[in-house]
């Protein structure tokens, strides 16, 4: 009979010997392959006589399952030093500085947005978002707008189908139903976003960005509209003082309604906003209309509030200084090195708005 011990501490000792996995696979073809060590082994058995075959099956079986073992132990340790390498090697060290120079900027109206975002959250609202693509309903009737409203005119609104059910909303103001229809009151929320006019020169683009803002509560009078937007100016062009004015004005969706200009001078060539005697219109505000509240089904005996809407792409203009707004869509990656801003330096409250 074959000497077990033998094959068993020759073979084990091959595999002890490897140092590499490809070696090993090799290896295990000399063992187990066609033409294998224990694999001849196996084919001797027919060649036995009945009281020899039992006890050689069986050894050779032993044998078979040590050799396996110590093969997938092997594999198992090759295995394991290829992950420490590799841990090794892609090693992070968490306690480096970060990059300071990025390819990529962000534009100045996502920086804006990020602006007025971290402003009005300090002071309750939350961030509301809705369609590009309204129905006429939310964007006009809702609103309380009049069916011969002019603003509803097929020259200043972009209609999607014939039956000017479907349209780019013209302003975030739609923001405003949908939200107070989808919860119950109070409500206290900005809407950022873009917004869409059949209008293009300098300083008008067909799609452009608005701010909503909308505070419904009981008892919210007009003081509580003047403390937020003064608030809000101060805070947005970084200044310790502004001087404002709130001009009547007429929006179907507000009553009353008002407009909202800006000091300012130029001094060296460079637009300083909140001094000096020149008048610069911003933003329109007013009471919500009590039909409006009615529409969204708020109870306005119960309720009531104010609302404002800002163009966010004037503010961008105003605050870093840049004069043709139509440049903000050209995708300029010139222009967006220039103007843009650093990724990392997120507008906080805390850390600043804009550095
Ligand atoms: N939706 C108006 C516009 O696009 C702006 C506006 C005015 C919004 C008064 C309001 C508001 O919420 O109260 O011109």
């Amino acid at each position: 009979m074959e000497n077990f011990n033998q094959v068993e501490s020759d073979i084990i000792s091959k595999i002890e010997k490897v140092t590499n996995r490809n070696s090993l696979d090799s290896i295990k073809t000399d063992i187990f392959g066609k033409k294998g060590i224990i694999t001849e082994l196996f084919k001797k058995i027919s060649t036995l006589n009945q009281s020899q075959k039992k006890e050689y099956a069986s050894k050779l079986n032993s044998l078979k399952i040590k050799v396996t073992n110590v093969l997938e132990k092997k594999i198992a340790d090759f295995e394991q030093a290829e992950i420490n390498k590799k841990l090794k090697n892609e090693k992070i060290d968490v306690t480096l500085p970060g990059r300071t120079h990025f390819s990529g900027k962000i534009h100045p109206v996502s920086q804006v947005i990020d602006e007025v975002t971290s402003i009005f959250s300090e002071i309750g609202f939350s961030v509301e978002e809705g369609p590009d693509i309204e129905t006429e309903y939310f964007n006009f009737s809702a609103l309380n707008t009049p069916e011969n409203h002019p603003a509803r005119d097929m020259h200043d609104t972009f209609y999607l189908d014939q039956s000017k059910d479907l349209l780019l909303r013209t302003h975030t103001s739609p923001v405003q139903i949908r939200t107070m229809l989808k919860d119950k009151p109070p409500f206290k929320i900005i809407a950022p976003g873009r917004t869409y006019r059949c209008d293009s020169d300098q300083t008008h683009s067909p799609m452009f960005h608005q701010l909503e803002g909308l505070h419904i509560d009981k008892n919210i009078n007009m003081g509580h509209l003047k403390g937020c937007l003064y608030y809000f100016v101060k805070k947005f062009f970084e200044v310790e003082k502004v001087k404002m004015r709130f001009r009547p004005s007429h929006f179907p969706f507000t009553e009353p309604s008002a407009e909202v200009d800006i000091g300012y001078k130029i001094e060296n060539g460079k637009i300083k906003v909140g001094e000096g005697d020149k008048w610069l219109e911003v933003l329109g505000c007013g009471m919500v209309h009590p039909n409006v509240l009615k529409n969204a089904k708020v109870n306005p005996k119960q309720y009531q509030g104010y609302a404002f809407g800002v163009g966010l792409d004037r503010l961008a203009m105003l605050k870093y200084g840049i004069n043709d707004l139509r440049a903000f869509f050209e995708s300029d990656i010139r222009w967006l090195e220039f103007y843009g801003f650093d990724p990392l330096d997120v507008p906080t409250n805390y850390r600043g708005l804009s550095r």
